[in-house]
């Protein structure tokens, strides 16, 4: 009898400690499902943004800018925000060799100085940055301000459909004797 009970008090000893091994195991597997879970959420996570990486959208380097009888003469700004370039339209560049040529250059908006934009002023005939004050004129010289060099021009022709075609991929700088090129400036 006194055996019987011995036994009794040994199985009542070790049933709790059964049972914390029980709930230690559940508890593992639930944690083992939250990580596995968590890493699959993660992997999901990792194919979207593969899928849909976070590109940036810049405008296009080359587009068509209408026909030539949509500009008048002076400083046009249509496209200073959406592709960063002014049209120029004169009766005479002599900067370029065309002393009474009358055409279109286009010139970039990226002050030459350290980058900023400046802005055109009709009242003064100046473009002016806003940053430093470099300031330069509609043909793009700088004249005044800590800008080295004056603004560059961008390649521009016709497109087969007659609308005046600017491509940004190539510039053409001053101080490198390139403003004479022939896509430097569009005769009209
Ligand atoms: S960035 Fe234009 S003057 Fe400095």
């Amino acid at each position: 009898m006194a055996t019987t009970e011995a036994s009794q008090r040994a199985i009542t000893v070790q049933n709790p400690s059964a049972g914390m091994t029980r709930r230690g195991f559940l508890g593992s597997l639930g944690v083992g499902w939250a990580l596995f879970i968590m890493g699959a959420g993660a992997g999901t996570l990792g194919i979207v943004r593969f899928l849909f990486p976070n590109v940036l959208f810049e405008p296009p380097s080359t587009f068509k800018a209408g026909f030539p009888s949509d500009y008048g003469l002076g400083v046009d700004e249509r496209f200073k925000e959406t592709n960063g370039a002014w049209l120029v339209r004169t009766t005479s560049d002599p900067l370029s060799n065309r002393a009474g040529v009358e055409g279109i250059f286009v010139l970039s908006t990226t002050c030459t100085h350290l980058g900023c934009i400046p802005n055109w002023l009709a009242a003064d005939q100046k473009f002016k940055c806003p940053c430093h004050g470099s300031g330069f004129r509609m043909s793009g010289m700088n004249f005044e301000g800590p800008a080295p060099r004056p603004l560059e021009r961008f390649r521009v022709v016709h497109a087969d459909d007659g609308q005046i075609l600017v491509d940004k991929n190539q510039k053409f700088q001053w101080e490198k004797g390139q403003w004479p090129a022939n896509e430097a400036f569009l005769k009209v």
